[in-house]
């Protein structure tokens, strides 16, 4: 089992009513944690990695072999999907597919719809002989991610008519679209119109992503999850806390020198947050 296509995973999260969530890698630490935690909560899990974080990691191959080598060496049995996350280019989703990545997601929001359109069938047509799963974006999502930053004046709900249209002309296997959370830290809460979505699930058949897990209350994750998001994307909330675990035991242990010490401990405190994260998502117990 293990190495999968995002693709069949999220069928089944979608006919059973969870979600699945994807942990952006931003170092090694961060992958052990994450496959740790899906083993431990007998969870699906999706380890994302931005074009950033693949430049830091070393690179496609590099990131494809470690989760794979992982996998063995860990016994790890729960499904695990390797997707690179918000990509612009197809060239470079390529590259993921050749490099062994399960998913690609294109992210082409900032086009106008035809040009999006063109770009997404570009990479679904590619993706299709390497059996990748692809993931494309309809709207706006504000916030910071990495170097990209989009402005909230740029940002913008999804129209759920196109959202139709789009996954009927390029086939994508799951569509993100713009609900009003936000990449990064949040101001206040996050403006989730449940209204759009429902208006999307009811016009859509392929699986739902949401973006900016980060800040999101509980219970709107829960509701967005009743109401058919089938894949939940977190990133920010872990960077935080395992920053926040090295700064604490640096602090109070000045003459601290063994890295592994407060990288261990951080990378324990984020494998218990992904543990809470996938209870949340309902997708526990499900592998
Ligand atoms: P956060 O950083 O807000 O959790 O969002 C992550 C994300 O959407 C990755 O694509």
């Amino acid at each position: 089992m293990a190495i999968v296509s995002l693709k069949e995973m999220l069928i089944e999260a979608s006919k059973e009513k969870y979600a699945v969530g994807q942990f952006n890698a931003n170092s090694l630490e961060f992958i052990q944690a994450f496959l740790q935690a899906a083993q431990e909560e007998r969870s699906p899990i999706i380890i994302g990695v931005t074009e950033a974080a693949l430049q830091y990691l070393g690179g496609f191959s590099v990131v494809s072999s470690a989760i794979r080598s992982l996998v063995k060496e860990y016994e790890i049995h729960v499904p695990v999907a390797i997707h690179l996350d918000h990509c612009t280019s197809v060239e470079q989703c390529v590259h993921a597919m050749k490099a062994g990545f399960t998913s690609v997601m294109i992210d082409g929001s900032h086009l106008p719809l035809e040009k999006n359109i063109r770009l997404t069938q570009e990479v679904v047509e590619a993706a299709e002989k390497f059996g990748v799963s692809v993931e494309a974006e309809l709207g706006r999502i504000s916030g910071q991610e990495d170097d990209t930053i989009v402005d909230i004046s740029e940002a913008c709900y999804v129209i759920p008519e196109e959202c139709q249209r789009f996954t009927a002309e390029t086939g994508v296997n799951c569509l993100a679209p713009s609900l009003g959370t936000v990449h990064g830290l949040v101001k206040g809460e996050p403006n989730l119109r449940f209204d759009i979505l429902e208006k999307v699930k009811e016009l859509t058949s392929v699986p739902l992503a949401l973006h900016g897990g980060t800040g999101i209350p509980g219970d709107h994750l829960k509701r967005a999850v009743s109401m058919g998001i089938s894949k939940v994307n977190v990133n920010t909330e872990n960077q935080i806390l395992f920053t926040q675990t090295v700064r604490e035991i640096l602090i109070s242990n000045q003459d601290l020198y063994d890295l592994r010490k407060y990288l261990g401990a951080a990378r324990e405190a984020i494998k218990h947050s992904a543990r809470q994260k996938m209870c949340e998502l309902g997708s526990d117990g499900k592998a």
